[in-house]
């Protein structure tokens, strides 16, 4: 399948070998993430994600607070792997954080009570669609990302450190940078049996 779209979508790969230098200026950065967040769909059209870029020394901090958070759960004989792969991200050029602002999901849940169980699904699904469309432009600008989740541990230190809304709910990190490592071949299943067609 030939073109740009499709190539972005096969070429958008999980770096985890990635340094500081970047093919593309901040400012363009913070476009590609503005228009993702501006663009990618929302359940309702609700536009609940949000969206913090990391730079500079705001990217080092995020990975030093979760390096220093895992210190505590981390047995201390196998704490130089977790220190190395803290190190890995944080050697990147920025991290996108993303995040989903909580009172637009109460309040369609107010507003639509018969879907209120959904709410929350199509939150995390309109979250993951714009991850993934941060991801692919990152990727057809160069850069290299990967898909974190230390939401749980870092999300108070996170809010605390960026003065972030408590209703905006941490979902997950996304440390990038340019690629250093070409990731391995990936294996896949038969897609045959994976996707139907009738007719
Ligand atoms: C919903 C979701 C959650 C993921 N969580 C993580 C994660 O926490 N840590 C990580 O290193 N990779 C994570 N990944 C990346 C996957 O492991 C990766 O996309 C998959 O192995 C396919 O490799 P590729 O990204 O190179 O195509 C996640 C991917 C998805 C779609």
């Amino acid at each position: 399948m030939t073109n740009n779209f499709f190539d972005a979508v096969k070429n958008r790969r999980t770096y985890y070998n990635i340094s500081a230098d970047s093919p593309v200026t901040d400012e363009r950065l913070r476009e590609i993430v503005e228009y993702a967040v501006k663009h990618s769909p929302s359940a309702f059209n609700s536009q609940s994600g949000r969206t913090v870029l990391l730079l500079a020394k705001h990217h080092e901090k995020l990975w030093n607070m979760t390096e220093d958070v895992l210190r505590g759960f981390v047995p201390a004989d196998q704490f130089q792997q977790t220190a190395d792969k803290m190190q890995s991200f944080r050697a990147g050029h920025g991290t996108v954080l993303f995040f989903e602002d909580q009172n637009i999901v109460k309040s369609l849940q107010e507003q639509f009570p018969l879907y209120a169980a959904n709410f929350p699904v199509w939150s995390s699904q309109s979250s993951a669609m714009l991850q993934f469309v941060v991801w692919t432009g990152l990727e057809t600008e160069g850069l290299g990302a990967s898909l974190q989740h230390y939401g749980e541990l870092i999300e108070d230190a996170v809010k605390t450190e960026w003065k972030i809304a408590p209703e905006w709910k941490l979902i997950a990190q996304m440390p990038f940078g340019k690629p250093t490592v070409e990731p391995g071949e990936k294996s896949f299943e038969d897609i045959s049996k994976r996707s139907l067609v009738f007719g």
